[in-house]
């Protein structure tokens, strides 16, 4: 019986990955030749999906971008012994491409058997579970400090102290809430992650609640990912069968387990304190800080609250210590950081690489430039409340305090390429819009700034030439909205209005 991979993932399966993987077993079957096809995770070559690979007695051999209409040559050529043939890729873990990455938090993605638990294990998973379970929590606790991970979800915050909080607090009930809203434009790592390694988020929050005393887990899952949804209920059933999550989990007389909740499609469902309201039933509205969620939280009780990739990350720092997560990165940016690159660029993907890569060797030696062929303008990094940065820039590290240093951000590490045919005044004009769009409507500057915000830009775009008063109107507007804004997306707006204003002034005049 030969086994292949056919990407189960979203992306593969919206590039027709299903209907390669119903041929393959269809052509198999009228053939007689017995085969198993496993639906793995995306390797993160996006653009030669849907990558198939065989497993042979000399390894996996991969074949992409494979049509269904490729399957009967594919066959004919001897694919299932990995026989030459056009689309013949190798063994990809060699590509460049992947060769040149650090893959820790996403090292499992497109390797195994999302559905199996065993192949899990057999790859190293629970082996941050098995070492926490044998540690008192508040060490568990240090580990995560010494690390320097931050949270992956965009503030960038210290994880290990948000534990340390939550292990402080006396309550009857705690939660781990995993923020999986995933809504920045060009982002998809946490939903790699889910679809194709969702028992690392499993195991990580595990770990969570063990460490900071709570028995309780809750997945805020954006309704648009139901192949996620899928693959989570899935590894959940399965992580409660063998024992992974309930009561007195693996026989050690402790008790964790999660439930998924769907988000109904709202951007401000991802800020935290709006999600929490959300899941508990309510309007998805921004709460005040203080209380903050770690002292006060979901249901009113201590709640950690953690991105996928932050939660994901976890079992791999207890497995091997934070010394060896610790030395990766620069400066106060510790460990990998999961790269997501999009728009209009020729490989788009998944890249994870320690702390430290430039703008310029992610957009050139990863993405081989614009999709187009024609010259790089700028990108947006952090998704749509992320700053513009112009070409020459580009030598910029993409890290943490070096984009702040720019005026940027990081964010969920979303970078999103624009060739040289973009008009800036028209995105400063859609991130204005874009607030205006999602702003929950809580304080005065989002929700009436924005919308003032979108009327000047339209009399700028409208008369070129004599804006001088508009544009200097436009910088107070961005100034009262990021100071006076109770959360992000007021707040964060003014990145992309002002980074394309300076970058780029003549776009607007
Ligand atoms: C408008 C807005 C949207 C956000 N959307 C997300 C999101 O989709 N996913 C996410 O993990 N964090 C999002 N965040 C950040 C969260 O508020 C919070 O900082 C994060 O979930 C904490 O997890 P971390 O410590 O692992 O980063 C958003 C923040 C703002 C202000
Ligand atoms: S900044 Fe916007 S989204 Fe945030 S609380 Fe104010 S109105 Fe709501």
């Amino acid at each position: 019986m030969v086994t292949l991979f056919v990407p189960g993932d979203a992306g593969a399966a919206s590039l027709g990955a299903n209907a390669v993987a119903d041929e393959l077993a269809r052509e198999c079957r009228r053939r007689e030749w017995p085969i198993r096809v496993v639906r793995n995770g995306s390797r993160g070559l996006y653009w030669l999906e849907p990558l198939i690979e065989v497993a042979t007695a000399g390894g996996r051999v991969a074949y992409g971008p494979v049509r269904a209409s490729d399957v009967s040559a594919l066959l004919d050529a001897g694919l299932l012994d990995g026989g030459p043939h056009a689309l013949r890729l190798g063994d990809i873990e060699r590509h460049e491409w992947l060769r040149s990455q650090q893959r820790i938090t996403a090292a499992r993605i497109g390797v195994v058997d999302p559905a199996d638990i065993d192949d899990y294990i057999a790859h190293g998973g629970y082996a941050g579970l098995n070492a926490a379970l044998a540690m008192p929590p508040n060490e568990v606790v240090r580990t995560v400090i010494a690390s320097g991970l931050r949270g992956r979800g965009g503030a960038a915050f210290p994880s290990g102290i948000k534990w340390q909080t939550v292990l402080e607090q006396s309550a009857p009930q705690k939660y781990i809430a995993c923020n999986a809203d995933e809504g920045d434009s060009g982002t998809f790592a946490d939903r790699m992650l889910m679809e194709g390694d969702p028992f690392t988020l499993i195991e990580g929050m595990t770990i969570a609640g063990l460490a900071v005393g709570a028995t309780k887990g809750y997945i805020y899952l954006r309704v648009e990912y139901p192949h996620a949804a899928r693959a989570l209920a899935r590894a959940l059933h399965v992580a409660r069968e063998r024992g992974y999550l309930g009561r007195n989990l693996r026989n050690s007389g402790r008790e964790f387990d999660i439930a998924v909740r769907l988000g109904a499609g709202a951007y401000i469902c991802g800020e935290e304190t709006s999600m929490l309201e959300s899941l508990q039933g309510r309007r998805g509205e921004v709460r005040v800080r203080p209380p903050l969620p770690a002292i006060k939280g979901l249901f009113g009780e201590p709640t950690l609250v953690h991105n996928v990739v932050t939660l994901a990350t976890v079992p791999l720092i207890i497995s091997r210590g934070a010394k060896s997560y610790q030395e990766l990165g620069v400066g106060k940016s510790r460990g990998t950081v999961l790269l997501q690159l999009a728009g209009n660029v020729k490989h788009g993907g998944l890249v994870e690489r320690a702390f430290g890569l430039t703008v310029r060797e992610l957009v050139y030696d990863y993405g081989g430039g614009s999709a187009s062929g024609r010259p790089v303008r700028a990108v947006q990094i952090g998704g749509p409340l992320g700053a513009y940065l112009p070409e020459p820039e580009f030598d910029t590290l993409l890290e943490y305090e070096a984009l702040t240093a720019k005026s940027a951000l990081l964010g969920h590490a979303g970078v999103v390429v624009f060739d040289d045919t973009v008009d800036m005044a028209r995105m400063a004009r859609f991130a204005l819009e874009f607030c205006a769009i999602e702003s929950c409507g809580k304080c005065t500057p989002c929700r009436v700034g924005s919308t003032r915000g979108v009327e000047l830009m339209d009399r700028i775009i409208a008369r070129k030439g004599a804006v001088n008063g508009e544009l200097s109107l436009l910088d107070e507007l961005c100034d009262t909205m990021l100071n006076g804004s109770l959360c992000g997306l007021g707040g964060l707006t003014p990145f992309p209005v002002r980074s394309a204003l300076k970058h780029f002034p003549e776009d607007f005049r």
